[in-house]
């Protein structure tokens, strides 16, 4: 067969890192833009069947060409903050990009489109602007993209894993905190999905017509709320720490004062998106044939004592002996 050639939107991030890796495994020739190539290159590591092109993706001439020639597009972008509070960062981010990669796959002949969106995307009543424009971006997928290009939408919980950046975050709190860690929305609701089993969910799609024109919710096997999340990052650091759930208003004010803090650790868009349960109705890995990994059973390879973390926690203390 010939060589399939495939453009990973977001190819450089924390999934896309991994899906690339099973795409060259599968043999497909690949294409990552970049707004950062040896920054990409240092991620992605040396696959020989992948090219890393500076590009910025939101001009319309430069994703035509990224789009020419290709069997297929995947678009894994997206961001969990804004610069400004008005929703117009995500919808740019978000929405517009999708408009323009179905126009650029039309342009280009692409019949084969995957889009990564998320749990409780809704252009509508979407909870917070990251939703929303999640939302807007299905919506135009599937009223935009016509019977030439097949896609396939994926709303993943939130996605676990090495270099992930829910858990590592958490745990980089956990160790800087001396006593205390003051939660925001401890009770929402999260089955969180390993990384390998959404690539797993990808590469089923590529290799399966039936998988056009749906959407796949995917979850891990397990419903956790935020705080038992927090508590298994602790148990395993092997930290003595109090997580503090806070009520309602004490979160929105924790994200209220997270706006204003350069690089937003968190925000008010957050805190909205953790109005709604990320958990899936039915979950599209077992549509797929996929059973999920649990986060208990994955997250002690990357954190902790067997993680690169503990790994060098132990360095330093033995070296300061
Ligand atoms: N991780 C999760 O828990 C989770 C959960 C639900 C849904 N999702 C969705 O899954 C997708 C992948 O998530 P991820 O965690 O892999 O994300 P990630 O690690 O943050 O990677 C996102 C990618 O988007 C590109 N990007 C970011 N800002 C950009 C900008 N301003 N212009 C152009 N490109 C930009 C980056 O490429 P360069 O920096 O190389 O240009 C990066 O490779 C996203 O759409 C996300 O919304 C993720």
């Amino acid at each position: 067969m010939a060589t399939r050639s495939v453009c990973v939107l977001g190819g450089s991030g924390f999934v896309g890192t991994r899906l690339c890796a099973a795409l060259a495994q599968e043999g497909w020739r690949i294409t990552v833009p970049t707004r950062n190539p040896a920054g990409a290159a240092r991620k992605l590591g040396m696959i020989p069947s992948l090219s890393l092109v500076g590009a910025d993706i939101h001009d319309p001439g430069r994703l035509a060409g990224l789009c020419d020639r290709q069997h297929a597009v995947i678009n894994l972008v997206g961001i969990l903050n804004e610069r400004g509070r008005d929703g117009s960062g995500f919808r740019r981010m978000h929405a517009d990009l999708a408009a323009g990669i179905v126009g650029a796959c039309h342009g280009a002949r692409v019949d084969r489109l995957l889009q990564m969106s998320a749990l409780n995307a809704d252009a509508d009543h979407g909870a917070s602007h990251y939703l929303r424009s999640k939302g807007m971006a299905e919506r135009i997928i599937r009223n935009e993209s016509g019977p030439d290009l097949r896609w396939t939408i994926f709303q993943p919980s939130v996605i676990f894993g090495p270099g992930d950046g829910f858990v590592n975050r958490f745990a980089g709190l956990l160790r800087m905190i001396p006593a205390v860690l003051p939660l925001a929305r401890p009770g929402a609701r999260f089955a969180p999905v390993w990384v390998e089993d959404v690539v797993a969910a990808f590469m089923h799609a590529l290799a399966n017509d039936a998988t056009a024109g749906e959407v796949y919710q995917l979850c891990g096997p397990d419903r956790l709320t935020l705080r038992d999340i927090v508590c298994m990052v602790r148990d395993e650091l092997g930290l003595a720490r109090a997580v503090i759930g806070l009520p309602n208003w004490a979160s929105r004010m924790q994200a209220a004062v997270c706006d204003f803090v350069p690089g937003k650790p968190f925000s008010t868009d957050n805190y909205r998106s953790l109005t709604v349960d990320s958990v899936c109705s039915v979950n599209g890995l077992a549509r797929l044939g996929i059973r999920p990994q649990a986060l208990s059973a994955i997250m002690p390879r990357y954190i902790g004592d067997k993680g690169t973390a503990g790994r060098l926690s132990r360095y330093r203390q033995s070296a300061s002996r």
